[in-house]
């Protein structure tokens, strides 16, 4: 017994990147998906998006840490119901950081982690504002979650204004362990910031000190210059998707201008859009000096084959538009038919009752050609709403509207 464990785990120590995984615990076991992401023997690509789960509040009474319970349930209801997820990702908002406590706040990173380590599934995080506050460091929940080989969540940016979950990770159509391979895509992984630094007060006022809310210019930067260079290894555009925690300024502005709910079938219900930057879109004067996230939103716009973004931080809000360049005629950048889409909000932690759940992706390499993907969301209910494809026509083809549920805790 102790012999397999020590030989396992120098087996491990041997194969850092190798065929295991560690559990919550630090055993290894095996059939995790830790090499190379790559499609399915389907030609398939799914990914299942977990967002705003908000664990970790109101430790010292009861119905916080029961909301966890009834989170990482939905979250294990979710994985039973799509069991060929190739990938899941933790879009922003792991954590409630307001009400944690210093000495174990990053602790949280286990419970979320364990629904994927149990099915020996991969996950990638971008973090989002309440994942970094007086008593939560980003920076250490990354170092929680990279203790699991299972994680792909990375930093490849490192200025100071960064933030941390900057990265991206190829696809692979067949599985390869190769670096001259091309990727057939690409994923985007954008830290919006927001919430607070970790462990300061203000020298005056002792308030904490706010972190700005949106994807910093030295990420916009990284983006620009290591998509050409993936672009110019290629010899072609690489279809991109990429996922941010706070929305743009490009929902807000598509928002404003109207939703139908069988043409944008989804959830809206918060409006107008909390977005990246300090200041709203409709009805502002000067917004063009203003907005913080047109550089990125630029950057985007200007990248061919960027199929979808996928944000959340608004819980009320379900749906994708597109944004084709003839929509916002007064915004200061152009789409390019890229489709803005939010999630589910997933956990039963963080504000509103609006059934749980996780949007899922899937990508298959024959619609790949047409830089089309099929889009979903898997309710904790088991069923599937708002089954869209976003294709060339994704904005005129008429779909079943989503209906709006609530979920609660039940009553103790
Ligand atoms: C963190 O510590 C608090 C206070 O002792 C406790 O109530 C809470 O359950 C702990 N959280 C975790 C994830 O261990
Ligand atoms: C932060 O953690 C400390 C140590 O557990 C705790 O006393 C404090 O109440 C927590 N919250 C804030 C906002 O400081
Ligand atoms: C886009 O997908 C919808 C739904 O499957 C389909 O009806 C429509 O014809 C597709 N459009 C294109 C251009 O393929």
């Amino acid at each position: 017994m102790v012999f397999t464990l020590v030989f396992g785990l120098l087996l491990l120590a041997a194969l850092p990147r190798g065929p295991a995984q560690q559990t919550a615990t630090g055993t290894s076991i095996s059939g995790a998906q830790t090499g190379p992401l790559a499609f399915d023997s389907d030609g398939l690509f799914r990914i299942s998006i977990f967002e705003d789960l908000h664990f970790g509040e109101n430790a010292w009474e009861a119905w916080g840490p029961r909301q966890d319970v009834y989170s990482v349930r939905v979250m294990e209801q979710i994985l039973d119901a799509e069991p060929q997820t190739s990938l899941v990702v933790l879009n922003g908002d792991l954590i409630t950081g307001e009400n944690t406590f210093l000495e174990n706040s990053t602790e949280y990173m286990d419970q979320i982690a364990k629904p994927m380590l149990d099915r020996g599934l991969t996950w990638a995080s971008t973090y989002g504002n309440h994942d970094s506050d007086y008593n939560i460091s980003a920076s250490l929940l990354l170092e929680r979650e990279q203790r699991w080989l299972n994680s792909r969540t990375s930093q490849m940016v490192h200025s100071d204004t960064a933030g941390v979950t900057n990265y991206y990770l190829p696809v692979y159509l067949e599985p390869c362990d190769d670096s001259d391979c091309t990727p057939a895509l690409l994923l985007w992984f954008f830290d919006s910031r927001g919430g607070f630094q970790f462990q300061q007060r203000d020298g005056v006022t002792g308030e904490r000190v706010g972190r700005p809310g949106w994807v910093d210019s030295t990420v916009v930067d990284w983006f620009k210059q290591t998509n050409q260079d993936l672009v110019s290894k290629a010899g072609r555009p690489v279809p991109a998707l990429a996922f941010t925690h706070i929305p743009t300024s490009a929902s807000l502005a598509l928002q404003a201008k109207g939703l139908d709910p069988r043409l944008q079938p989804g959830i809206n219900d918060d409006v107008p859009v909390a977005q990246q930057g300090d200041l709203p879109y409709p009805g502002k004067v000067g917004y063009e000096e203003c907005e913080q996230d047109i550089p990125f939103l630029e950057a985007l716009a200007a990248t061919p084959g960027f199929m979808a973004l996928f944000s959340a931080h608004n819980h009320g809000n379900t749906w994708c538009y597109k944004w084709d360049n003839d929509l916002l005629p007064d915004f200061p950048v152009k789409g390019n038919g890229i489709n803005l889409c939010f999630g589910q909000h997933s956990g039963y932690g963080g504000y509103g009752r609006w059934i749980r759940g996780a949007r899922q992706v899937v990508v298959s390499r024959e619609k790949l050609e047409d830089l089309a993907i099929d889009t979903y969301i898997r309710l904790e209910s088991g069923a599937a709403v708002g089954s869209v494809t976003l294709n060339a026509t994704y904005g005129q083809d008429v779909y079943p509207a989503t209906p709006n549920d609530q979920t609660r805790l039940p009553p103790d």
